[in-house]
This record gives structure tokens, sequence and C-alpha cells, in this order.
């Protein structure tokens, strides 16, 4: 990955904007109407996998209507440049005991499918009331392991994708859109 040095190097890295904010916006208005369509005024806890679901997760508890506590876990899925490495570390666990719980996992993109197979057999290691996996993006091309959401915002083609909370190097999680990054 190049250095980004200026503003300049900065957008120009910046492709193509392919989904705009207020696709987002509505996406979000509808999954927030199936969530509580499927837990029908029973309490929730919405589980952030961070740091790529912070903006996500922040949008999300706003756009439903029952009771819902939220909880943050850190998963490091290691990525040289562009590529996975397919190594998947929990560097933050939750601080709840989710026996008691109807857990919904808030995930930002799901690739090669690993980092949530991962959280999903541990946090079932718990025993949860039930659990259930939000994304709002979904490459399903890019899978290795078989892993499917419940709920998936938005179906992408294999693009690396930033903005939104999504990273490359740790920059461009503040652009209110998603955008294809620019490899070269
Ligand atoms: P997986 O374990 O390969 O499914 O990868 C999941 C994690 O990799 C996501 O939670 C993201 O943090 C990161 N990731 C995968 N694809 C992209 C992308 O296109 N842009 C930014 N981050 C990505
Ligand atoms: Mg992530």
């Amino acid at each position: 990955m190049e250095e980004i040095k200026s503003v300049q190097d900065f957008e120009k890295k910046i492709k193509r904007v392919i989904i705009t904010k207020e696709e987002i916006d509505e996406a979000i208005k509808k999954a927030g109407k199936e969530i509580d369509k499927i837990y029908d005024g029973r309490p929730i806890l919405l589980v952030s996998i961070l740091k790529g679901a912070f903006v996500f997760m922040a949008d999300i508890c706003r756009s439903v209507s029952v009771p819902c506590e939220i909880g943050f876990m850190c998963a490091k899925s290691y990525y040289s440049g562009t590529v996975s490495s397919g190594i998947v570390q929990i560097t933050m666990d939750l601080e709840q005991d989710i026996s008691n719980y109807h857990v919904v996992i808030i995930e930002d993109i799901i690739d090669t499918g690993r980092t949530l197979n991962d959280v999903v057999k541990l946090l079932k290691g718990r025993n949860p009331i039930s659990l259930h996996v939000v994304t709002l993006l979904d490459k399903p091309e890019r899978r290795i392991v078989d892993f499917k959401a419940d709920y998936s915002l938005f179906t992408i083609p294999d693009l690396f994708v930033i903005g939104y909370g999504l990273d490359c190097g740790e920059l461009y999680r503040n652009l209110p859109y998603i955008a294809e990054y620019e490899e070269k």
C-alpha cells in the first residue's frame, strides 16, 4: 500500500462511490423495521465487531424500537494491504454474560467468512437465548469458510471497499458513503 502523504493522495484512492449515503440510510431504516418485527418487543443485545462496524452500529441501534443494549468486541482479521491473512484474533471481549440475551451481531462486511465463523462459534458456546447476524455488506464471491448472515443489507462484487466505518490502513472510515478503493 502506498503511503498517504497529502489530501490529494487520500482522495486519489477513492475510485468511485458504489453505495451512497442515501442508499445506506434507506437500507438501515428497512433493517431496523425487520429487527423490530423479528423480536416483537423483546429486548436485544446488539454486538458490534470493532472497529469496522462502529458507524453501522451507531445507525442501526437508532433504527430499532425494541429495547436494546449494546456491546462491543474487537476481532482483528489481519491484512497485508488489501489481502486477508486468514488469522483472526479476539483482542477485546464482551463485558456482558450473554446467556440471558437475544444477541444480534452487527458486522460491517463478510469477506472470507473467517471472522464471523469464529465469533459466532465463540458466542454460541456462551448459550445466548438466540443469535442472529446482520451484516452491512456481503462479498459472497470471496467466501473461504461457508458462512451466511441472517440479514445482509447489500451484496457487492469482489472489490475492496472503504468508507462508512470500513478502512484501508486505518484510513477512510469517516467517509459517509461506501466507495471502491483504488489499489494501483
Ligand atoms: P473475513 O474474516 O474475511 O470475512 O473478513 C472480515 C473483515 O475483514 C471485515 O470485518 C473487515 O474488517 C475486513 N474486510 C474485508 N473486506 C474488506 C473490504 O473490502 N474493505 C475493508 N475491510 C474489509
Ligand atoms: Mg470488521
